[in-house]
């Protein structure tokens, strides 16, 4: 045997011998490396004599070749028993319930306000907001609600403590350039007045938000929700509001015989005002909505009011009376998702159970569209 074979004999069994990638490398650089033997001998045919080479060459040639097969051969089987091992180890129990990823849902107040935009902007209507902390003269004086009026007194208006209902002018709200004492708003009607400043006549818009009253009980809370409604135009009357409230009733209500009764009644910003009632029925404990109020069975529950607007808001709003006339609304909106939805405690809506918003809150992928219907259940 040549000293070459014995190297080459030597070479394949370390290769063959080799447990991992690591180990097999280090027999290949040892061999074929830069500074490997076989590269070496390949190296020291430059230094022989062309007759000398001719002898030497093919034989480290193949020695070469048979070295480099062997490691691909064992660098191939070693791969395929690391992959072996690796599925053998990291197996995957599939029979395991996946945890449960909790998920957020939208509160019925929030579904509602939601439809409320939807059906009526279908009719025209805009969307506005105004704030929910206000000044006296919005929330009353412009609304021709003067000084007397009971509703401004302590117990049935939250005023911000600077703001005593019978003390002078506030510091503070001077200071931010209102007009009068602050308060939580009783009502969103003070948005119709800034709507009115703002873009002036003709108007077509919805307002809801947050009002607060002192009040609490099954069916008030402190907090609550209203949407306001105003048309003004230049021949706007009383048949314009009804039509309109019941095209939104039979929309909101998924329900064609929905009957409205307008209900003579006074607010200080409508004249004539009327109270909006709704017939109902009471099934299996529960009011469903529909029918005459005065069928037997039947009966009828107030929405809200409404009326056509008073001129003095119109003036008080910079709008002028002898031009423009229109109609107002004002529902609750807690009261009219309770009887859509089917909930009897006003006060749960505001307690944060987890375990009610669950049972009663919508699907954040349920986007009211009066093409997909606005009257998704819960
Ligand atoms: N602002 C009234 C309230 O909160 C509701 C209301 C009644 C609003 C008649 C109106 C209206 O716009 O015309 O009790």
């Amino acid at each position: 045997m040549t000293d070459l074979d014995t190297r080459k004999d030597e070479a394949l069994s370390a290769i063959a011998a080799a447990s991992d990638l690591a180990q097999l490398d280090e027999q290949r650089v040892a061999a074929l490396g830069k500074k490997g033997w076989v590269s070496l001998e390949l190296k020291s045919l430059g230094t022989m004599s062309p007759d000398e080479r001719q002898q030497a060459a093919p034989a480290i040639q193949a020695v070469r070749a048979e070295i480099a097969d062997a490691i691909a051969a064992k660098k191939a089987s070693l791969e395929a028993a690391a992959l072996e091992s690796q599925l053998a180890s990291e197996t995957i129990d599939l029979t395991l319930p996946a945890p449960e990823t909790p998920r957020g849902s939208i509160h019925p107040v929030s579904q509602v306000m939601d439809e409320l935009a939807e059906i009526f902007a279908d009719l025209g209507f805009a969307v506005a907001t105004g704030p929910e902390i206000e000044d006296d003269w919005h929330n009353f004086t412009a609304l021709n609600m003067d000084e007397s009026h009971p509703a401004r007194a302590m117990h049935d208006t939250f005023y911000f403590p600077d703001a005593a209902p019978d003390g002078g002018p506030a510091s503070s709200s001077e200071a931010v350039g209102q007009t009068g004492r602050m308060l939580l708003r009783t009502h969103t009607s003070p948005v119709q007045i800034r709507s009115m400043m703002q873009q002036g006549a003709p108007v077509r818009l919805i307002a809801p938000g947050r009002v607060y009253r002192s009040d609490s009980d099954a069916t008030h809370t402190p907090m609550f929700h209203q949407v306001e409604g105003l048309v003004i135009d230049r021949d706007i009357h009383l048949g314009h509001l009804k039509w309109t409230l019941e095209t939104f009733f039979r929309a909101f209500f998924e329900r064609e015989d929905i009957v409205l009764r307008l209900r003579p009644s006074y607010f200080p910003f409508t004249e004539p005002s009327v109270e909006v009632d709704v017939g109902y029925s009471n099934e299996g404990g529960r009011r469903v909505v529909g029918g005459h109020g005065d069928e037997e069975g039947h009966d009828w529950m107030e929405l809200g009011g409404s009326g056509m607007v008073n001129p003095r808001v119109l003036e008080f709003a910079g709008v002028d009376p002898g031009e423009w006339q229109g109609f107002a609304f004002g529902l609750g909106i807690d009261r009219i998702a309770m009887l859509k939805y089917g909930m009897n405690d006003l006060r749960a809506f505001f307690d944060g159970d987890p375990r009610w918003l669950r049972h009663y809150g919508f699907s954040p992928f349920d986007q009211p569209t009066l093409s997909a219907g606005v009257g998704v259940r819960p």
